[in-house]
């Protein structure tokens, strides 16, 4: 069913507010320069930098798996809203790269932190993940079925990297973000979300083998099917036309223009794309959020790991309007408003 689009802010508060009472982030301490990559495929740091804006990346060891840096980004959250992880009353991982097809990444995040009161289960919607899990949380949260809940974004998308294809391996990084989501009885919090999927285009970003379809065997070994494909040129396209459609629809919901909204804070792929939408929108560049420089594209961590530096860094403040706005794999989308 379709839910009622939201006549303005004010409304949008009448029913139980859910709240980000605190946020963490997490990246392994390995830094991969665009330098070191252009040793290992033919590419340079001026091409990488002038089409994706990134310049580095983490790269996490090879014992540390997704469920390490969620556990830390969890515990660095938790620690900032002030609640103990038995407090956790649903705990979720947004991740395309889980420790293992299942047990899902979850429960292992669940056993590392002592969550031990938690429901978990992981999201699977790429890059979009980490929004799709903040509109379940608030759904739990305004029916009253939960009180306290963890939403995590962590990827190893460096496991997943065919370190061979110059058209891939420059783009993706390892990280983890999370969240703290509850009603404090505060007005200020979640406003609008949004979130969507295409079917369509499930061939334009995807990892073909590794799954029941086509495991991986001795045979097919050679060709790299547990990796990233991607046809970049549309996943460009269809990432403008999602990320701006998604942002429209979570304004219209909450009754807010794009000139009300103090801090964009967008899924960290790459600086053209951001540059595009600022663009489109009609709003300075400065008014996003961008860390992918630094990072590359975590995917489902992406957009955590932003909103956690950007609290941190004192980029958004209390009473700011906060859009946050993704894409992935899926094809997927997501958007929300925070009244931070
Ligand atoms: N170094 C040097 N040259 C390169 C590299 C590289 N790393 N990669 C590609 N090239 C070459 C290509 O081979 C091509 O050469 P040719 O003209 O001789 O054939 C040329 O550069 C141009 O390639 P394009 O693909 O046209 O480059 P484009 O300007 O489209 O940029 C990019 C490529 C950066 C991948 C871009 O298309 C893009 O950002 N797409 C979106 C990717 C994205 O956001 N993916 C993540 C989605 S989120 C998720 O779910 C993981």
């Amino acid at each position: 069913m379709k839910r009622q689009p939201r006549s303005s802010p004010r409304s949008a508060k009448s029913q139980r507010t859910v709240s980000i009472v605190g946020t963490g982030s997490y990246v392994p301490e390995k830094i991969l320069t665009n330098a070191e990559l252009s040793r290992m495929v033919d590419t340079s740091d001026e091409w990488i930098t002038t089409r994706t804006g990134i310049k580095e990346r983490r790269v996490a060891a090879k014992d540390e798996n997704t469920s390490d840096m969620a556990a830390k980004a969890a515990l660095r959250a938790l620690e900032q809203a002030e609640i103990s992880a038995k407090d956790v009353d649903l705990l979720l991982v947004a991740t395309a790269t889980p420790d293992m097809l299942f047990p899902a990444t979850a429960c292992f995040v669940q056993k590392k932190i002592g969550a031990t009161n938690a429901a978990c289960l992981d999201i699977s919607a790429a890059c979009a993940g980490f929004l799709f899990a903040v509109e379940i949380a608030q759904q739990f949260i305004t029916s009253h079925t939960y009180d306290t809940v963890l939403v995590i974004g962590a990827d190893k998308l460096t496991s997943i990297t065919n370190w061979t294809d110059r058209n891939t391996c420059v783009l993706f990084g390892d990280g983890a973000g999370a969240a703290v989501l509850q009603h404090r009885g505060s007005a200020h919090g979640v406003i609008s979300t949004h979130i969507g999927s295409d079917g369509e285009f499930t061939d334009i970003l995807f990892m073909p083998g590794g799954g029941s379809r086509c495991p991986i065997t001795k045979e097919n070994a050679h060709l790299n099917l547990a990796t990233i494909h991607m046809t970049g040129k549309e996943v460009y396209k269809q990432a403008v036309t999602a990320m701006l459609s998604a942002a429209k629809k979570a304004l219209d919901q909450a009754g807010l223009t794009i000139d009300d909204i103090a801090c964009v804070i967008p899924h960290q792929a790459n600086l053209r794309i951001i540059e595009a939408i600022a663009d489109r929108l009609k709003i300075p560049i400065e008014k996003f959020f961008v860390n992918l420089d630094k990072y590359g594209n975590t995917s489902a961590a992406a957009v955590a790991m932003a909103l956690d530096e950007a609290n941190r860094t004192g980029r958004i403040k209390h009473g700011d309007y906060v859009l946050m706005v993704v894409f992935g794999g899926g094809l997927t989308w997501a958007s929300t408003i925070i009244e931070w």
